[in-house]
């Protein structure tokens, strides 16, 4: 977290994956000093079926918790948010969600979003974050989304989100799509994922899992990996993927837009 007051980004998004249920771990969150928003994965879920390490940590989280809303950050950026602790794979609501949530079908999970979108507004830009991605960007198993463990590979991106990206898209520009879930490398040594594309209506979706987070060289030096997004006024100009030193120096980066 210490990068992080170096490297002095405006705002920090977690997409998921952080804590298995260690509410340490959020109470961290809750130290960062720079505006944050979190939507939590599936490995957030803290395997208790009772829905209580879920609530637990939606409640240290408070305002940062983003799940089915929309936050607007100091009248410059819409934040929406989609189904959390996704695992991918079409629509399926874990127990610990159930539990939280009730028993929400995938077109309710549609409508809530849309609910939310109603209230985006009109002149600042869009992103849209989500822990899984969308379905729709392909079936290979290095799609962005696509399924990589187990033959056949298929499209694993949420239904939900691609239906109510499509519905937003038809009364406005999304500009960036931004999730995790589905890590870089590639299982069974398939080579490495494609994490970056953009669709015909210009939306730019970022898959974030560079996994893992952390790496060191030969010299035992730590290196940090963070996805990075710049806007100038309204307009979308920056995407990488970047390795930051522990002093906040740009080690390496891969620039995707
Ligand atoms: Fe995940």
């Amino acid at each position: 977290m210490g990068i992080l007051s170096l490297i002095k980004p405006d705002i920090v998004l977690f997409v998921g994956d952080i804590s298995d249920g260690n509410i340490r771990i959020i109470k961290k969150i809750n130290l960062i000093n720079i505006p944050t928003f979190v939507i939590l994965g599936n490995h957030d879920r803290g395997k208790d079926s009772s829905g209580e390490t879920l609530l637990k940590q939606i409640r240290v989280l408070q305002e940062k918790y983003c799940a089915w809303d929309l936050k607007i950050f100091n009248n410059q950026l819409n934040i929406l948010s989609a189904r959390p602790c996704s695992s991918g794979g079409g629509y399926f609501l874990s127990t610990e969600v159930k539990a939280v949530y009730g028993p929400i079908s995938e077109q309710e999970s549609v409508n809530k979003i849309l609910k939310c979108s109603e209230k985006i507004v009109k002149d600042l830009p869009l992103i849209f974050m989500s822990h899984a991605g969308p379905s729709g960007l392909g079936s290979d198993s290095s799609s962005i989304c696509g399924k990589d463990w187990k033959e056949p590979a298929c499209d694993w991106g949420d239904r939900d989100l691609a239906v109510a990206i499509s519905k937003i898209q038809k009364k406005r520009k999304i500009d960036l799509v931004i999730f995790g879930h589905m890590h870089n490398h590639l299982k069974r040594n398939k080579g490495f994922r494609k994490m970056f594309e953009i669709d015909k209506k210009g939306t730019a979706y970022l898959n974030s899992a560079i996994v893992p987070r952390y790496k060191k060289n030969e010299k035992g030096e730590l290196a940090v990996n963070f996805s990075w997004v710049e806007f100038r006024g309204t307009k979308l100009t920056h995407i990488s993927h970047r390795w930051y030193s522990e002093l906040g120096e740009i080690l390496e980066e891969e620039i995707l837009f």
